[in-house]
């Protein structure tokens, strides 16, 4: 499986938006890439966690090293948020199997989000939690039964999480697929773009 795929939704807009992608495979040992300060961090998780975020941290150092910059720590503050070189913007995910990270220039963009996951269907009882009654209304049952609204709308918390510091609920984001732009309640926004496959991914940006 290749995500972002070549030429795809993703690729497509990452370019436009000065953003770089990396997503790989976690594999054993992945827990030492890790750096002494990360890995102090988050010496309180489980083996796995500690190896999904050294490859995602693996990632996000090559996507940073790309644009020029030195090799640095990606800490955490309080909340968990990752913590980016003076001038950069990210976001970094995980799944049981997979680890990705994007990374851009924070001119022009403020602030990313990145989510996976496994492309399966949501549990029945979970639809109306996750989509708004206007979603409801929008979507088929098809597009609702799949996670894509649950991976944009985690992509999209995270990358309004770091400037706004409020916790959300499903309800509190609207998902416009048609148009790729997502907004809060609260009167958060942000771009967004996703893909599917064996896995559903999706990318925000908030705009500078
Ligand atoms: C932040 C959150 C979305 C992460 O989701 P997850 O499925 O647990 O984990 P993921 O693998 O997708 O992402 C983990 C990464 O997100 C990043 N992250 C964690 N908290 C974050 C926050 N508040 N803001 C932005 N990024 C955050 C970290 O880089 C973390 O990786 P690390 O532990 O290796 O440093 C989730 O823990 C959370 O706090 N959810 C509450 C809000 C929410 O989901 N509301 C419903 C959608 S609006």
């Amino acid at each position: 499986m290749i995500f972002p795929a070549p030429g795809g939704a993703l690729q497509t807009f990452a370019e436009r938006h000065g953003i770089r992608i990396g997503a790989r495979a976690i594999a054993p040992g992945d827990e030492v890439r890790l750096w002494p300060e990360e890995a102090e961090a988050l010496a309180a998780l489980r083996l796995e966690r500690r190896r999904a975020s050294g490859a995602a941290r693996a990632l996000a150092r090559n996507l940073l090293a790309e644009f020029g910059a030195r090799p640095c720590a990606i800490g955490r503050d309080g909340d968990g948020v990752p913590l980016w070189p003076p001038g950069f913007a990210g976001s970094l995910a995980h799944d049981e199997t997979h680890a990705l990270a994007a990374v851009a220039r924070s001119e022009k963009i403020s602030a990313l989000g990145a989510d996976l996951e496994p492309d399966a269907p949501l549990a029945s009882e979970l639809l109306e939690l996750v989509a708004t009654p206007a979603e409801c209304a929008r979507y088929d049952l098809a597009l609702l039964r799949r996670r894509v609204l649950f991976v944009v709308k985690e992509a999209a918390f995270k990358a309004l999480f770091p400037a706004d510091r409020r916790f959300l609920d499903f309800h509190d984001i609207e998902i416009d697929l048609g148009s790729g732009r997502a907004r809060t309640k609260f009167g958060g926004r942000c771009l967004f773009a996703w893909e599917g496959g064996a896995k559903i991914v999706a990318l925000a940006a908030r705009e500078a």
